[in-house]
């Protein structure tokens, strides 16, 4: 059985008194369900110690919401998986897609991304996810395809444990327009196969796959109810404690 994992992404969004308000707030509001659920947030990097200070010892995880591959140097304006390790994290989103077609990462950036927050000991939200065109031309299952082969290359099994994939139709993401169930099980089912093509069944049988774009908790017990959604990677409702704890709650209650 997969133990359902819940990430927040706050995205560029907050400040210092709302992030540690929010943060406090989750803590407090989802502690009850951390037995059944793994829960982590991932503010903006600037916020990362006062929302570790603000969880406090609660088992709310703390994540980032990037990362870059190099350990230290000359790479102004970027963050080692060091560093993240260093103020508290544990997660690292990696590959999302604001940071695909926003800030225009690569595969290649994605996967060294990938290789160097594992080799850290961090735990990678590997997020993958068609655009509007790509599913109306038939084309989701190779797009999705394509990302995970490129993003997990050169990534043996033993590695690869640690990642969690975040399936995030682009179309979706801060829409309001959600998958539907059917839709998210299908691509969920589809990269399970997939892993296990890659790598084993047994392997992909414990793999967790997040479902990310306008989940909210009006929709969250219907698409943790999907065989193969084991999660939800969280925009616009994680920024708001008592919808946040809400899906939590609906999570447990869907894999019970
Ligand atoms: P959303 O964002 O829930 O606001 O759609 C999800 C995400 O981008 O991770």
């Amino acid at each position: 059985m997969r133990k359902p994992f819940i990430g927040g992404n706050w995205k560029m969004n907050t400040d210092s008194k709302i992030a540690v308000e929010l943060a406090r707030g989750v803590a407090q509001k989802c502690q009850q369900f951390l037995s059944k659920v793994d829960v982590s947030v991932c503010p903006p990097f600037v916020y990362l110690s006062a929302v570790k200070n603000a969880l406090g010892s609660s088992n709310v995880g703390l994540g980032a919401q990037d990362v870059y591959f190099e350990s230290k140097g000359a790479f102004t304006g970027e963050i080692s998986c060091q560093m993240l390790k260093d103020v508290g994290c544990k997660n690292v989103l990696i590959g999302h897609s604001e940071r695909r077609h926003v800030i225009k990462e690569t595969d290649e950036l994605i996967n060294k991304k990938l290789i160097a927050a594992i080799e850290a000991g961090l735990l990678p939200i590997f997020c993958v996810g068609e655009l509007l065109e790509q599913r109306k031309a038939g084309k989701t299952e190779q797009v999705v395809k394509e990302q995970i082969q490129k993003g997990m290359a050169g990534i043996t099994v033993e590695k690869a444990k640690v990642v969690t994939i975040a399936y995030e139709p682009v179309w979706a993401i801060g829409t309001g327009v959600n998958a539907t169930p059917g839709q998210a099980q299908e691509v969920h089912l589809m990269i399970r196969q997939l892993f296990a093509a890659m790598y084993n069944k047994s392997f992909a049988e414990q793999l967790r796959i997040q479902y990310g774009g306008s989940a909210k908790a009006d929709n969250a017990a219907e698409l943790m109810a999907q065989a193969d959604v084991d999660g939800l990677l969280v925009g616009g409702a994680s920024l708001k404690a008592d919808e946040f704890a809400a899906m939590i709650k609906a999570a447990a209650e869907a894999k019970k």
